[in-house]
């Protein structure tokens, strides 16, 4: 779906010579949230950086052998289900026959066995292609990509889970396409394009800088957040005393940073704001690293509010409002109670529970089927628009 990809690259480079210039002072002041390029560029590792060679990975399995709890929580999570081959997608299987008429064109998405292929049909004749990949765990839905010849394309229609059925693809125009390839798909343009959908939804698919789906794991796995690992398994099974410094782990990195880090694929404030992605309404909901750090409370740059303060990265989404409560209690008094060095934020004179049910609102943008958590951590007024 290509809303959740990045946009205007030109814009973007344009923002990094002039970030690059200044890298060397935003190392050193740290707390500045980059461009993710940037990041990408630096030294060490970063997610979605192609750079390490196939051999410098080892696999979750061999990660699963000493984090056994670790992975069995991981493998019930959505991102570990970003990407499937079609043959392995559950809700293909579950909905063998599915189809969309959008003016003149009829679509039908079939799935026997292990194969699924889109077919459109209108009175000028028909085409159809075999489909590849299933993009999409299916929170909000599932989007298909296939080949032809060496170019790639995004299917123009996708499943949605809220409808149960198909509907126009977001970010394809929803006007009638001229023409029936243009109804079948999308071309990838720049080739690139293709390499970051796989860079964040897969694990690997980019080694020695040599962009190769057919190599992909399938979703983000431990070293697609952690880095190649073969080397911090092979020290550990030696009882080197080196072993855990060999493996990146985020939690390392300062507030800003590891934001960043989940803006890698998540984006960045920097990422949004450097390509056009302000001022183009709720679309812009699903980039919680840009909506959170706009809040008030994101101000300190406190670790107490990135990322990883509400959510396990190892364990699926909690989706219990109260569960949050905790997280806000860290700075902000109960109402009637004194404030101290450590919780100085004022308290609330409405609620003292299900903070987030107030403060972080859930929208549902045009045409998605799915609604979203605004991450921008604020009072919300009726009457007033949503802040973009
Ligand atoms: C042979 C056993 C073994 C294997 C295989 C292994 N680890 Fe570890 N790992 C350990 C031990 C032991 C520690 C130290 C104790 C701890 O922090 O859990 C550790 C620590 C870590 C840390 C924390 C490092 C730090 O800075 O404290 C991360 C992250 C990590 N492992 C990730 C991975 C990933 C990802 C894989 C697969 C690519 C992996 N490990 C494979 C044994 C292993
Ligand atoms: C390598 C890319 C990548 C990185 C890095 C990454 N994510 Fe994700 N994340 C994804 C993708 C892709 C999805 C969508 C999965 C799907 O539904 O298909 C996702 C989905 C999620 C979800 C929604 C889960 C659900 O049940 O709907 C949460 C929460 C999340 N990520 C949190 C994080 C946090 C926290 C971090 C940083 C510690 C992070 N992510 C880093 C790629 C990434
Ligand atoms: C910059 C990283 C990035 C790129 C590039 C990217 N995605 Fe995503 N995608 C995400 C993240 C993060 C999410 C989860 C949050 C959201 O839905 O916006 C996601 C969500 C999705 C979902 C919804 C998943 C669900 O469970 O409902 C689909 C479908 C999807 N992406 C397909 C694609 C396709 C197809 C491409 C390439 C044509 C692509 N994405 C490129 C990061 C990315
Ligand atoms: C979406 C990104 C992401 C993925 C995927 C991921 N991790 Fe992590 N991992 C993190 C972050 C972020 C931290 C630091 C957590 C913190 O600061 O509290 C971490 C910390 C760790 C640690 C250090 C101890 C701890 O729990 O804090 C280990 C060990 C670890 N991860 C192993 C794994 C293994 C094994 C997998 C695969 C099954 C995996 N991780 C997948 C992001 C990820
Ligand atoms: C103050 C707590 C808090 C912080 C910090 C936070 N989140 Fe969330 N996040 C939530 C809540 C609450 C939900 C909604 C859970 C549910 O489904 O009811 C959510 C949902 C999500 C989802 C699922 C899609 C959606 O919009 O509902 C993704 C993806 C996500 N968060 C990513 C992130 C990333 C990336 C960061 C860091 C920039 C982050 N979150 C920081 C509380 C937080
Ligand atoms: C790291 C500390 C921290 C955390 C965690 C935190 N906040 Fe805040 N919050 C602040 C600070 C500081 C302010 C600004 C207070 C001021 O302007 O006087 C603020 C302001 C607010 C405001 C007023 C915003 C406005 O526009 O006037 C609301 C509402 C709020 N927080 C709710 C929450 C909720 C709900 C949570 C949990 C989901 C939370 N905060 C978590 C520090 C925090
Ligand atoms: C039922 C909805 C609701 C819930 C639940 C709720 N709030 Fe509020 N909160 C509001 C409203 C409305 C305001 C604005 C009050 C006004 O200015 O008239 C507000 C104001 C605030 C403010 C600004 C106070 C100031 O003096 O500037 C903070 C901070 C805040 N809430 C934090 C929280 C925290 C923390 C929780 C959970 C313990 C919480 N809220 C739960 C509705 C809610």
């Amino acid at each position: 779906m290509r809303v959740c990809r990045p946009r205007g690259l030109l814009l973007l480079f344009a923002l990094l010579a002039v970030v690059s210039a200044r890298l060397a002072i935003a190392q050193a002041i740290s707390g500045i949230s980059l461009p993710t390029p940037v990041r990408v560029g630096n030294p060490g590792w970063w997610p979605t950086k192609g750079e390490a060679a196939r051999e410098e990975y080892v696999g979750a399995t061999e990660c699963a052998g000493c984090h056994g709890s670790t992975a069995a929580s991981y493998r019930n999570t959505a991102m570990a289900h970003a990407v499937a081959h079609v043959g392995d997608s559950e809700s293909l299987r579950q909905h063998a026959q599915l189809t969309f008429q959008d003016g003149p064109f009829h679509y039908l998405l079939e799935t026997s066995g292990d194969k699924s292929g889109l077919r459109v049909n209108s009175e000028a004749g028909a085409v159809s292609a075999d489909l590849l990949w299933a993009f999409g765990a299916g929170r909000m839905g599932q989007t298909y990509l296939y080949q032809q010849k060496e170019d790639w394309f995004e299917s123009r229609v996708s499943f949605f889970s809220e409808v149960q059925g198909l509907d126009i693809t977001p970010g394809h125009v929803r006007s009638i396409p001229g023409s029936l390839s243009g109804a079948l798909g999308l071309k990838q343009d720049p080739p690139t394009e293709i390499r970051r959908c796989f860079g964040c939804h897969t694990t690997a698919s980019a080694t020695d800088n040599h962009f190769d789906p057919a190599d992909a794991v399938p979703g983000v796995n431990c070293e697609a957040c952690h880095g190649p690992g073969a080397l911090h398994a092979r020290a550990m099974k030696a009882g080197e005393a080196s072993a855990k410094q060999l493996i990146f782990n985020p939690a390392h990195l300062d507030p800003v940073e590891q934001v960043d880090f989940c803006g890698a694929c998540h984006r960045t404030w920097q990422d949004v704001v450097g390509t056009g992605l302000t001022g183009v309404g709720m679309l812009n909901v699903r980039f919680a690293p840009y909506r959170l750090e706009n809040s008030k409370c994101w101000r300190q740059q406190d670790g107490r509010l990135s990322c990883v303060a509400c959510h396990n990265p190892h364990k699926p989404l909690v989706r219990d409002a109260n569960t949050y409560d905790a997280v806000c209690e860290q700075c902000h008094v109960a109402r009637g109670m004194k404030k101290t060095a450590a919780r100085a934020a004022p308290a609330c004179p409405v609620a003292t529970k299900n903070c987030v049910s107030c403060h972080m609102q859930k929208y549902t943008p045009p045409n998605l089927h799915s609604s979203f958590t605004d991450h921008w951590i604020r009072i919300v007024r009726s009457g007033k628009p949503y802040p973009d």
